[in-house]
């Protein structure tokens, strides 16, 4: 079996000297390669690094690069060695250890001026970053706005702990342990080994019900939920197929995404991957009813008072429940405007899906709708009472819902339809 890898950034903090313990950790379970940057280099020196560690250790954006050819009449580009993404590649987790105050900056905004940040830019893999930095540079607007932006970017954060600091000072900023930072990425890499054999299949979006060639009946949901799970279940291991309604939203990489517009397309395209699924996700604001007529031309405006008359949409999650395969694991979603719970436990009584998960919408309060954010109730015939997930951005809300999932329904018994 071939080992997994992990990038291991350094940035320029005083706190570089417990990479060291944290790769001799990480070393037994995954292939390391070291990116310093020229700060991180100035206070832990790369050859020294490398003779130690006894992995590979990169500072240069230029390494072994060589200068073109500029005898352009061949018109063949020659083949390069881009140090970026040959670091970068295979990399199934990025981990910035320490990460500094300008590094998270640099992060943020998208920089790509030194060999580490323009890996960053090409990765696809996660990437989690450890801050260490004094207490007032931890607590300065500029990097709690850059804190945020990454976190809303799905970028996992380890520490930074409240202790004592290099500088002599007490306060927030101290590296998060080594010990613990270990542990997580090789819980991280464990997860991948045990999703890799799931197929999971989301929707997500909106439906767009057409009423004449130029005007639809639609609601205000973005697909930023669905999405989400997509990314995680991706970033979990998982095969994943998106059947996404119209949205604004930047492809996923190795997520197979199919495009619809309407209810009844997205009811057949998720009939066709239904029977290949493991886990069933159906998070799409599906339009409940569409225009009994579809006008072939577009209507004309008069004097006279129009009335619309509507027709009910299949009912996707009903479907799904009927058509199961006993392995399946099906999650539906429930959107409500008052009375959540009540509402929730009653769509749940009529559709008895494995979990479902209930979040208040069309409030300024409660927004679910379009917005970066969600709070949910998870219902589920594991837990007695709705698990409450707080308020928080939808990439960590997805995170947390398919951990909890993970943790609830053992994973290598989906197959056997047992659960814990
Ligand atoms: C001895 C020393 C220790 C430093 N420690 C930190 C630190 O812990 N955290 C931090 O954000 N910056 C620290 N800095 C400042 C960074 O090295 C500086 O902002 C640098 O530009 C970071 O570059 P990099 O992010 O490319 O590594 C330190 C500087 C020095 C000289």
């Amino acid at each position: 079996m071939t080992r997994p890898k992990i990038l291991i950034g350094m940035t320029g903090s005083v706190a570089v000297y417990k990479v060291v313990s944290l790769v001799q950790a990480l070393k037994k379970i995954a292939d390391i390669q070291i990116i310093e940057t020229h700060s991180a280099a100035q206070l832990a020196n790369p050859q020294k690094l490398k003779t130690i560690l006894k992995v590979p250790v990169h500072t240069d954006l230029f390494e072994k690069v060589q200068p073109l050819s500029l005898n352009t009449a061949s018109g063949t580009h020659p083949l390069l060695f881009i140090p970026h993404i040959e670091f970068a590649r295979e990399a199934q987790l990025v981990l910035i250890v320490p990460a500094t105050a300008n590094f998270m900056a640099k992060l943020a905004w998208g920089l790509a001026d030194d060999l580490l940040s323009t890996a960053c830019l090409y990765t696809r893999a996660p990437i989690w970053v450890a801050p260490s930095m004094n207490t007032n540079m931890w607590m300065n607007p500029a990097v709690i706005q850059n804190r945020t932006l990454l976190l809303k970017r799905g970028v996992h954060f380890l520490g930074p702990q409240k202790g004592h600091l290099a500088c002599g000072d007490w306060g927030d900023g101290r590296l998060e342990d080594p010990v613990h930072i270990a542990e997580q990425a090789r819980n991280f890499l464990e997860s991948k080994q045990r999703w890799k054999n799931i197929s999971v299949l989301i929707t997500a979006g909106p439906t767009r019900e057409p009423l004449d060639p130029v005007r639809f009946i639609t609601n205000r949901s973005s697909g930023k939920m669905g999405w989400a799970l997509a990314e995680a279940a991706q970033n979990k291991g998982a095969q994943v197929c998106l059947v996404s309604g119209p949205v604004a939203l930047p492809p996923l990489p190795n997520v197979k995404i199919i495009s619809v517009e309407t209810a009844r397309a997205m009811h057949q395209a998720v009939f066709k991957y239904q029977k290949k699924s493991d886990l069933i996700i159906l998070s799409a604001a599906v339009a409940d009813y569409r225009p009994s007529f579809y006008h072939t031309q577009k209507m004309k405006k008069n004097k006279s008072s129009k009335t619309l008359s509507l027709t009910p949409n299949p009912d996707i999650l009903s479907d799904v429940l009927k058509r199961r395969s006993s392995h399946q694991l099906i999650v539906g979603f429930s959107a409500e405007t008052q009375q959540l719970q009540k509402n929730a436990r009653l769509k749940w009584n009529h559709k008895p899906c494995d979990m479902l998960i209930a979040n208040q919408v069309g409030s300024t309060s409660h927004p679910g709708f379009d917005s970066d954010e969600n709070e949910v109730w998870i219902f589920s015939k594991q837990a007695p009472q709705p698990v409450h997930f707080l308020k928080q951005s939808k990439t960590q809300l997805a995170i947390g819902i398919l951990d909890w999932i993970e943790k609830t329904y053992r994973l290598s018994a989906w197959k056997k339809k047992e659960s814990l």
